[in-house]
């Protein structure tokens, strides 16, 4: 759920100059959205056999649709035939979340700064990080701002892990200048700082007074989240993550009330993201996705936005890593990775991200790196429990189908493809293959398994590991080859 500043390479900051001029590509508008669109390759092919090199083909055939059957009708198949939690838990129900309205595609952020006005938002504080000023990037929404007559203060203060005095000077600031509203620019840093403003002026009091679920009494102000990411989904989740630099911990703000009102994802402003930020941010959405799948929380809404999510991920992240200004890569994985956060808003995660997040805090890594190392040690763990719902994952990453073959059933053939996908596509995307080559210390492994049994994310994983088990899971993590 989280993503650092990035710098918009040379290429890329001038198509996102060109993007942001009067006529921009905008669906409708004529000529350049006909540039722009012939030069976007066609689709790939549904299936990604392609780029499981290394799996033998014997391992990828149609499975009947007597028997087994599972894989081959479609989506959420295994989910909805068999699920492996509790229906309706507690006998009262389910939440889904998810925000007000959210604008998609190209230019879709023009759209929106064009509808602000008619939501009243007179003067609004721009939350984002220096580099992205500096850059130039925020100028596609600060020239829209003027155009439209909003006034805007910009605070920049914004660092990769926002700290609890970044919001209350946040906070400061809309009370001193007048804010009606605040508008996110950025990753998920930017996001979460302003909604932690938002929903301070709202509430009143301190930041650290909401850590936890539902704390707050009123909707936070209102707020637009304008994302240039596609990883987090911070511009449309309701998780605000915030360092208490007192305590040296990050707080987990889990409040409805801070879903953005609108969510802005213009594929437009993600083509600056260089390759690296693009293959950890990606990675991120594909742990999002696999893990809400497979959660205790999921329901068959969170399922069919989770395996739409590893389906685009699984056909565009190379293409996007690869040529950053291909605009249908990165409308694919914009798409991605909001269908991700639908999934895991409401579904959580699992202990992927439990256990990442202690190496972030610990070593200050990249979130999407982490996960991406985590992944398969964890899913490999959690296929021994609820090995039917990775045959339709495997599904998703594009295997057609899947036969009893090599002494191995359908489920433990559809285990092997989905864990080696994973790693395949880490590899394809040049994510480390290991926590060694993170710098991670073997000797840290029992404290930061003692922390990751406590982060919440880890309640709705698939089977509750012990401590020993999450330290196998580290060492496992520590010491494998893609
Ligand atoms: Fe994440």
């Amino acid at each position: 759920m989280r993503a650092s500043a990035y710098r918009f390479s040379g290429r890329g900051r001038r198509l996102a100059a060109r993007c942001s001029a009067t006529e921009p590509a905008s669906a409708g508008t004529g000529g350049d959205e006909k540039k722009v669109r012939s030069k976007i390759p066609k689709a790939p092919a549904r299936s990604v056999r392609a780029h499981l090199q290394g799996v033998p083909l014997d391992h990828i055939v149609k499975v009947p649709k007597a028997g087994v059957g599972l894989a081959s009708d479609g989506t959420q198949t295994a989910h909805g035939l068999n699920y492996h939690h509790a229906q309706n838990a507690g006998g009262e129900g389910y939440y889904f979340y998810m925000p007000t309205v959210s604008l998609m595609g190209p230019g879709a952020l023009k759209k929106a700064v064009r509808d602000m006005g008619g939501r009243g938002l007179g003067k609004v504080l721009v939350v984002t990080d220096r580099v992205l000023r500096e850059i130039g990037a925020l100028s596609s929404l600060t020239d829209l701002l003027d155009e439209h007559g909003i006034a805007y203060e910009v605070f920049d203060e914004i660092t990769p892990n926002p700290t609890s005095a970044q919001v209350m000077a946040g906070v400061e600031a809309v009370e001193r200048l007048g804010c009606e509203g605040v508008v996110s620019f950025g990753g998920g840093s930017p996001h979460d700082c302003a909604k932690g403003i938002a929903l301070v002026c709202a509430n009143g009091g301190h930041i650290k007074d909401y850590e936890g679920e539902n704390k707050s009494a009123k909707k936070m102000l209102p707020m637009v989240a304008v994302n240039t990411t596609a990883g987090t989904a911070s511009e449309m989740t309701r998780f605000c993550i915030v360092t208490d630099e007192e305590r040296h911990v990050k707080m987990a703000i889990v409040d409805w009330h801070v879903t953005p009102d609108v969510a802005v994802d213009d594929p437009e402003l993600m083509v600056g993201m260089p390759p690296g930020l693009t293959a950890a941010t990606g990675m991120d959405a594909l742990t999002h996705a696999i893990e809400a799948y497979v959660s205790t929380a999921s329901t068959p809404i969170t399922d069919a936005c989770a395996l739409h999510a590893i389906k685009l991920i699984s056909r565009y992240l190379r293409t996007a890593v690869r040529d950053g200004e291909d605009l249908r890569a990165r409308d694919m994985m914009s798409y991605a990775e909001f269908l991700a956060g639908m999934a895991f808003n409401s579904a959580s995660l699992g202990y992927v991200h439990a256990m990442a997040h202690q190496l972030g805090g610990f070593y200050d890594l990249p979130h999407g790196v982490c996960n991406a190392v985590l992944l398969p040690v964890v899913q490999l763990k959690n296929a021994e429990h609820v090995p039917d719902l990775f045959l339709d994952l495997a599904e998703a990453m594009g295997i057609e189908g899947l036969g009893e073959a090599g002494g191995l059933g359908v489920a433990e053939r559809a285990r092997e493809i989905v864990i080696r996908a994973i790693r395949q596509l880490s590899r394809d995307v040049g994510i480390p293959e290991n926590l060694e080559a993170l710098g991670v210390r073997r000797e840290d492994f029992e404290v930061l398994a003692e922390n990751a049994m406590k982060d919440a994310c880890g309640m709705t994983n698939p089977f509750q590991p012990t401590k020993e088990e999450v330290v196998e899971m580290f060492e496992e993590a520590y010491a494998q080859k893609h």
